[in-house]
């Protein structure tokens, strides 16, 4: 168990993608989510992780424990400075992908969670935060 309140996790290849899903799947577990919650969240890491690497040339995984109305959450951002995103509404589309993927991983990712943030720009990067509240 980790007592650590936020921290952060280099997502720069597949190993580190591994790593940063178990680190959720810890994370949630600490937080008590239920299992179907767990497995929402864990989900929605995998495909933003993966979004970060693939798209964004890298970056890493910040997450921390928060809480709002005395209500305990998990917050995780996922940051990279690649490229950004010009369309954010297309790329929320379901089934739009740039690349020859299903396009399927931001959308999918915004209904797992209970807040979905999305911050970019063409060439200065993404930060995409998602919240899970217990
Ligand atoms: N971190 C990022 N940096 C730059 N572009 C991104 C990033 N994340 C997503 N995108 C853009 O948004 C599009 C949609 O992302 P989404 O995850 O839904 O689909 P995908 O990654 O193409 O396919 P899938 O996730 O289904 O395998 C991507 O094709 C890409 O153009
Ligand atoms: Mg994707």
């Amino acid at each position: 168990m980790d007592a650590e309140p936020t921290g952060t996790l280099p997502l720069r290849s597949e190993q580190n993608i591994v790593a940063s899903r178990q680190k959720v799947r810890s994370l949630c577990q600490q937080l008590k989510l239920s299992l179907v919650d767990q497995t929402k969240m864990i989900t929605a890491a995998s495909e933003l992780s993966r979004n970060t690497l693939i798209h964004g040339k890298g970056g890493e995984m910040r997450w921390q424990f928060v809480e709002r109305n005395g209500r305990q959450g998990l917050q995780l951002s996922f940051e990279d400075e690649g490229p950004g995103i010009p369309d954010l509404a297309l790329a929320l589309t379901d089934g739009w992908t740039s690349g020859s993927g299903m396009g399927l991983g931001l959308p999918g990712s915004k209904r797992l969670v209970n807040d979905f943030v999305v911050d970019s720009a063409p060439g200065r990067g993404t930060r995409v935060s998602i919240t899970k509240w217990k």
